[in-house]
Parts: C-alpha cells; sequence; structure tokens
C-alpha cells in the first residue's frame, strides 16, 4: 500500500467537517446553550442592543463580515463591520447600546485588541469570539466565546475560520431569540445547521478532483478574480487571501455587481474568472450569466463554482471552461460549503509551484502582528463557564 502525506494545512481543511460538528455538539445542545464567560449575553442586555459592531484582522475580519447577513436578516439589528485596523481612524460610534464582537483566532492581534478596548472604553458591550479562552482578548472582552478549532499548526487559517463563522452564525440566532423573534421556523433552520458538518464533508470529496484540474490550468496565469455577490462575498475575500498566502497567486475577490464599474476592463485571455452562482440567489444564476457571456466574449477563460442537482443553470454550465459542482444547501448554509473549493484551490496551486504550504514565506512576524508573539493556539474552555439556554430542542 502507498502512504502519502499531505500538506498540514490540506489536513486542516479536511478537518473542517468535523470541527463544525464539535462546534454544533458544544453549542446547539438540546437547550440550544451558547456558553460565555460572564452574562453580558443575558436577554435583558441584548434587548437592549440597537446595534453590532464586529471587527477583526485578515480571515477573522472575512468571518466577521458572513455575520452582518445573518445578524440583520433574522435580529433586525443593524451590524457594522470593520477591519481592525481601521477602527482607529475615524469616529468609532459606538456606546452602551452596541454590541462590539472581536473576532480573532489567537486572541492576540494587536489591532484587534486595540479595537476591542476602543469599543469598551466608549462603554460598549465586548465580546471576544477567540480559539484560545487564555488569550488577552478574552480576558479584555466581558465575555467570550471560544470556536472549537482545535489545535492551529499552520499559519494560514481555516478550521478556525469556518468555526467562527458557524459560531457567528449562532450568535444571530441568539439575538434574534432574545428580541422574541425567533419563530417556529428558524427554529427549524438551526436544526438544519446540524447538516452543515456532512455538507462539508460531501463538498469536500465532491469536488477536489476538479480544483485540482483548475489548479494545474491556472499554472500557466498569474492573476485571477473571483466573483459573487450577497452572502458569498466574504468567501471570494477569503479565497483570494488564501490563494496570495499559501499559494502566492496574485487573486482577487470582488462583488460580481461591482465587478462591471471598472475591473472588468481587466478580464481577458490572460485574466481567469472564478465566478460563483446559484440559482437561488437574489440576482444569483441570471445576473451570472449575463456576465458570463461578457467575460466569455472577452476571452477569458471561465471557472464557475455552483451547484449540482436538478436547479442547476445549464447556460452557465455552457459557458464555463471549468465547473466546480457543489452539494445542494439552504441558501444560509451555502458560505462554509462555497469556500471549500477555494481553500482547496490555494492548496493544490502552492503545492503544484512547489511551495511549502504550511509554512508561507512573506509574512509579518509574529512580535508585529502579536500581542505576546504566540499565534498557535488550542481552544481552552477557561472557568467560570455560564450557561445561556435557548428555548426549544435540536437533534442532529
Ligand atoms: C490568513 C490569516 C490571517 C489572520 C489574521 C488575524 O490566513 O490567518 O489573516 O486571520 O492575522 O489573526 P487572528 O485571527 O489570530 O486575530
Amino acid at each position: 500500500m502507498e502512504f502519502t502525506t499531505q500538506p498540514l494545512f490540506l489536513s486542516e481543511v479536511k478537518e473542517q467537517p468535523r470541527v463544525l460538528s464539535n462546534t454544533l455538539a458544544q453549542y446547539v445542545g438540546p437547550n440550544y446553550c451558547l456558553k460565555m464567560t460572564k452574562p453580558p449575553l443575558d436577554n435583558l442586555t441584548l434587548i437592549k442592543i440597537n446595534k453590532v459592531y464586529l471587527t477583526g484582522c485578515g480571515t477573522s475580519f472575512h468571518a466577521a463580515l458572513t455575520a452582518r447577513y445573518l445578524i440583520e436578516e433574522l435580529a433586525g439589528v443593524p451590524t457594522v463591520v470593520e477591519q481592525a485596523s481601521e477602527c482607529g481612524q475615524h469616529q468609532l460610534l459606538v456606546d452602551n447600546s452596541v454590541l462590539a464582537v472581536a473576532v480573532s483566532q489567537s486572541g492576540r492581534s494587536r489591532e484587534t485588541l486595540t479595537a476591542l478596548r476602543l469599543a469598551k472604553n466608549k462603554g460598549a458591550v465586548t465580546l471576544a469570539l477567540v480559539n484560545d479562552a487564555d488569550s488577552p482578548l478574552a480576558r479584555e472582552a466581558a465575555g467570550y466565546i471560544t470556536t472549537l478549532a482545535g489545535r492551529v499548526l499552520t499559519p494560514s487559517s481555516t478550521k478556525a475560520f469556518t468555526s467562527q463563522t458557524l459560531v457567528l452564525g449562532l450568535l444571530a440566532f441568539r439575538l434574534a431569540q432574545a428580541r422574541g423573534l425567533l419563530t417556529h421556523g428558524l427554529r427549524e433552520e438551526i436544526r438544519e445547521f446540524g447538516n452543515l458538518a456532512e455538507s462539508v464533508r460531501f463538498a469536500l470529496s465532491l469536488c477536489e478532483r476538479e480544483v485540482i484540474n483548475v489548479a494545474s490550468a491556472l499554472l500557466s496565469y498569474e492573476h485571477l478574480f473571483i466573483l459573487a455577490v450577497g452572502r458569498l462575498l466574504p468567501m471570494v475575500y477569503e479565497g483570494a487571501l488564501k490563494l496570495k498566502e499559501v499559494a502566492k497567486f496574485h487573486a482577487e475577490g470582488y462583488s460580481a455587481g461591482e465587478f462591471g464599474h471598472g475591473p472588468l476592463a481587466m478580464a481577458g485571455p490572460n485574466t481567469p474568472v472564478i465566478l460563483m452562482a446559484f440559482n437561488d440567489q437574489p440576482e444569483g444564476a441570471a445576473a451570472g450569466a449575463t456576465l458570463a457571456r461578457v467575460l466569455k466574449d472577452r476571452g477569458a477563460p471561465l471557472i464557475l463554482i455552483t451547484e449540482n442537482g436538478p436547479r442547476k443553470n445549464r447556460e452557465l454550465l455552457e459557458l464555463a471552461d471549468y465547473a466546480i459542482l457543489l452539494p445542494l444547501v439552504p441558501p444560509r448554509l451555502r458560505p462554509q460549503v462555497a469556500l471549500i473549493p477555494l481553500q482547496l484551490l490555494a492548496s493544490h496551486l502552492g503545492s503544484l509551484k512547489g511551495l511549502d504550504v504550511d509554512n508561507p514565506h512573506g509574512l509579518l512576524s509574529e512580535s508585529l502582528l502579536s500581542e505576546d508573539g504566540a499565534q498557535a493556539t488550542e481552544t481552552g474552555e477557561g472557568d467560570g463557564l455560564a450557561e445561556v439556554a435557548f428555548p426549544g430542542s435540536f437533534q442532529r
């Protein structure tokens, strides 16, 4: 029997189904529990919240971006998301009616800590979302939630990101519940989150072969655009970041709607475009087909990420040079599934280029990035956990 070793980065990508099920098992137990250190998330506090301010750096910032869609849709609370490094650059309009959530895998990023302190000084209710309970961010915030990504061994965050997005989604449901908005329909949706780990596992096996074909094709190019709309937009930002970081490939994530307002001028035979489009998205596959025709007219190689099954868009598939198919999932579960091919692409393209994807060169040193220079972390439970229970029950 032949044994091959895969990069740690790829192992962490493939660990995501397990991380998602651990996270769900921890937070969506029989009583829909979210556990925090102290009780800032009791119903009385949450009911007074009239704005959510989310912040983080890099991949954690992209996770924060995903939360806006769910918090606004489910809880109806206006949500602002900002890169932590920009937080001190303008008038920060927060007070004690604002829930400020700082997202950080390590709990040590300098800018995220600074942003949390600024929000705290202005009276915001502060919450840290960290993978390490014993980190400065968790200590400084009024409360924290841990992502359950386990030990993170590579500098490029993948499994911590998916866990962050899931926990932030659950937080949106928690806010909705506190405000009396957790209808029967929404409870059913929480139940659907129980299928997320399985959908991600299926996506990993369904798309890897075609992703390797795409990675081989990209070896002849230097630039790439990745386009999506709505709740998938943070995923194309994240995919582009991973391609730059671990595959040293120049990729830019853009809103498909915004792309026509200038960047389209770059599309052509030397610049492939990855387009995510799904039939049930507003402005999804139909608008995608219009854009795909424009791209093909300009000679741009087109790589489509779309769903398998009866809803798939035949016109788009005919226009695409490569089609990466994903399992059918409800729209709110799609971001984590749609990111899978981009994470796999970064890994395979980096490896095909002969790069060490586990040790990407050219990153800032840890002493510049973080408060105490330590980034690799393991989830710790900390002590004094208090439980805030959701009503109803959840079966996985
Ligand atoms: C990229 C990556 C970084 C981190 C960023 C913030 O793969 O991992 O962009 O997300 O440096 O780090 P944390 O989340 O530890 O605050």
